[in-house]
């Protein structure tokens, strides 16, 4: 994915623009650009590297202004980051184009050899310079405006796309478009926005216009007109923002990663208080009627990274508590593999961005065979949530940094309701039971805030095992499933290596990598496991491994041979892996800073991947 940010008016855009770029570098920066109207024509600064290489670069062209002008921060896909494959591009011999793009054009070497036989040179690598020279080549020497123009070429295009473009024709005009990639419209006074989310310009509105699938923008200082496909005007609802700026910022936090893990009681509390009264769980209209729980033959959890590992939760409370089956699968897997969805299977797509591809290509693709699809997302209005048949936010707010905590956190809660929801409405939940799973889920923040209070032993083990070059996960039941997420943490923020592995399953070859001084972690919060884990411990602690153990607080096996324990405070086990994931992130967090890594901004990383 990567940010788009466009604005017109009356102010100075640069400035403006740049402060959107920043608040987008989370979605992607390998490099970035800006074109802007001057009074020397339309001026295109771009470079490879971060936001503030640009903003030196910007320094360097002296003191211009421009009242009309649009941004992109990149994550590549088609030519690595340089300097030329950085956009905006230039469409056209004498550049009277500029565009940025979010997206993949699939079928844009066909359209470079067409281009490329009517004279057009291309200076990059990328798909979307592509467009650029085919909407140059549809306007030149036609009478029509640049939205028709771009309607026309969107018709040629293949692939998915968030388009910023602006054109010489009109030096306050930008024409926006998507398809399968968010873009919005910020609504000012005297001055319109263009953005791939809200956090690139609430610090200017709080009210802002989604565009769908194939329509088109044309934004102006004073007006803001859509299309869809076949040219004909429509008519948008104005959104607004329903939290403030001060959630999109680090708050006093060295990193937002850190804001974030320590915000995961609030997000819990956001997500399961207002569908929890009387300890009774009461859903909003999300057409999780009962009828459709019990009658659900098989419950497909589908999604992607982070979102997955809640997923393997998800699976395992639904089945503990519903007795119905339920397959967890990653999305890029899901659909590809000619899935068996029945009519009254009930599918459900966790996201926190809902603009993952997978996600959604694996959302339609259950909608198409008839399935009822909800959206577990965090992101209010995006994609998945809308195209879905019904959602159930999870309240975490803005998550920036790009390695999910609270978001994580929030869909275990989201989950936990639904477990609860698919038991009762199956008649597998008496009201006593069901007060008394209410009162663990509300009980739940505090306990997670009981965890974060141990940041400091934390701490401390990262510093000292922040330079293994490996570490191992290992739990059975849900403490695997909470090693897969702790794993994944560790190994996208501080780029070490580690595995997370079914605790029975080391055995079976993997043990061969445990040698003197390895680092595992070991989870036991399962108690029909204890045992097992304690032999799984042994059988590590034999081979030379160094064991950090995170047990529940009852736990009684021998912990003699492990080198420390971090103890979870009473707690239903089945909600365990809420508190167990806490010491996880924290460890991944400071072991990540130890090792000087962009903690917020993970190398090769952008916070929602919406390109397959
Ligand atoms: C999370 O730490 C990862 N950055 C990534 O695995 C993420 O969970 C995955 O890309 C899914 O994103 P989504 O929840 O926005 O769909
Ligand atoms: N496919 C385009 C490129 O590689 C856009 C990538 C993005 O979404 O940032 O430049």
């Amino acid at each position: 994915m990567c940010g788009i940010v466009g604005f017109t008016g009356q102010e100075n855009a640069l400035p403006i623009l740049m402060r959107g770029l920043y608040s987008l570098e989370y979605r992607g920066y390998d490099s970035a650009g800006i074109a802007a109207f001057t009074e020397d024509g339309l001026k295109v600064i771009k470079t490879k590297g971060r936001i503030s290489n640009l903003e030196e670069k910007l320094r360097g062209e002296g003191s211009f202004s421009s009242t009309c002008g649009i941004g992109h921060t990149r994550w590549a896909t088609h030519g690595g980051p340089s300097d030329r494959n950085s956009h905006p591009h230039l469409g056209g011999r004498d550049g009277k184009v500029a565009v940025v793009h979010n997206g993949i054009i699939e079928n844009y070497l066909f359209l470079r050899g067409q281009l490329e036989k009517h004279g057009y040179v291309f200076q990059s690598e990328t798909d979307t310079e592509t467009v650029a020279h085919l909407i140059d080549y549809l306007h030149t020497g036609r009478q029509e405006d640049l939205a028709q123009t771009v309607l026309k070429a969107l018709s040629l295009l293949r692939g998915s796309y968030a388009l910023g473009v602006v054109s010489m024709d009109d030096s306050s005009e930008i024409v926006a478009a998507r398809r399968d990639n968010p873009l919005i419209i910020g609504l000012g006074e005297g001055e319109n926005m263009i953005a791939s989310d809200i956090t690139a310009i609430i610090s200017r509105t709080r009210r802002y216009i989604i565009l769908d699938d194939n329509e088109v923008a044309v934004v102006r200082p004073d007006r803001v007109t859509v299309y869809n496909q076949l040219g004909d005007v429509v008519d948008k609802p104005v959104q607004e923002v329903n939290w403030d700026l001060s959630a999109a910022e680090k708050g006093g936090y060295a990193h937002f990663m850190l804001k974030e893990i320590m915000e995961q009681p609030r997000a819990f509390s956001d997500t399961v208080r207002p569908r929890i009264q009387d300890g009774e769980i009461v859903f909003e209209d999300n057409g999780l009627t009962d009828e459709r729980l019990r009658e659900a033959g098989h419950i497909h959890l589908i999604a992607c990274g982070s979102a997955y590992h809640a997923g393997m939760v998800g699976k395992a409370v639904i089945e503990e508590l519903g007795r119905v089956r339920c397959s967890v699968s990653v999305a890029s897997e899901f659909r590809y593999s000619n899935p068996i969805i029945r009519e009254k299977d009930l599918c459900i797509v966790i996201s926190q961005s809902g603009e993952t591809a997978d996600s959604l290509a694996a959302l339609r693709q259950a909608q198409r065979a008839g399935a009822f699809t909800l959206a577990v997302v965090n992101v209010v209005s995006s994609t998945i949530a809308r195209e879905a048949d019904g959602v159930l936010y999870t309240w975490a707010g803005p998550e920036i940094a790009v390695a999910t905590t609270k978001a994580y956190s929030a869909q275990l809660a989201a989950l936990y309701l639904i477990a609860a929801k698919v038991a009762k409405a199956r008649g597998l939940l008496d009201r006593q039971t069901e007060r008394e799973l209410c009162g663990a889920l509300l009980q739940l923040p505090d306990s997670i805030r009981e965890m974060l209070e141990q940041i400091k032993t934390v701490q401390y083990l990262a510093s000292k095992y922040a330079n293994r070059s490996s570490v191992f996960y290992l739990g059975r039941g849900l403490d695997y499933a909470a090693a897969m997420e702790a794993s994944l943490k560790l190994k996208e923020i501080s780029y070490v290596h580690s595995e997370a592995y079914a605790a029975g399953e080391l055995k079976h070859g993997t043990i061969s990598l445990i040698e003197e001084g390895t680092l595992v972690v070991a989870l036991a919060t399962q108690r029909h496991l204890y045992e097992k884990t304690v032999s799984n411990i042994r059988e590590v602690t034999a081979r030379g491994a160094e064991v950090v153990l995170i047990a529940a607080e009852d736990f009684d096996g021998d912990v003699s041979a492990c080198k420390n324990v971090i103890r979870l405070p009473a707690c239903m086990e089945r909600f365990a892996a809420s508190l167990s994931i806490i010491p996880m992130q924290l460890f991944a967090y400071y072991v990540a800073v130890e090792r000087s890594c962009d903690v917020d901004k993970p190398r090769n990383l952008a916070k929602s991947v919406t390109v397959e």
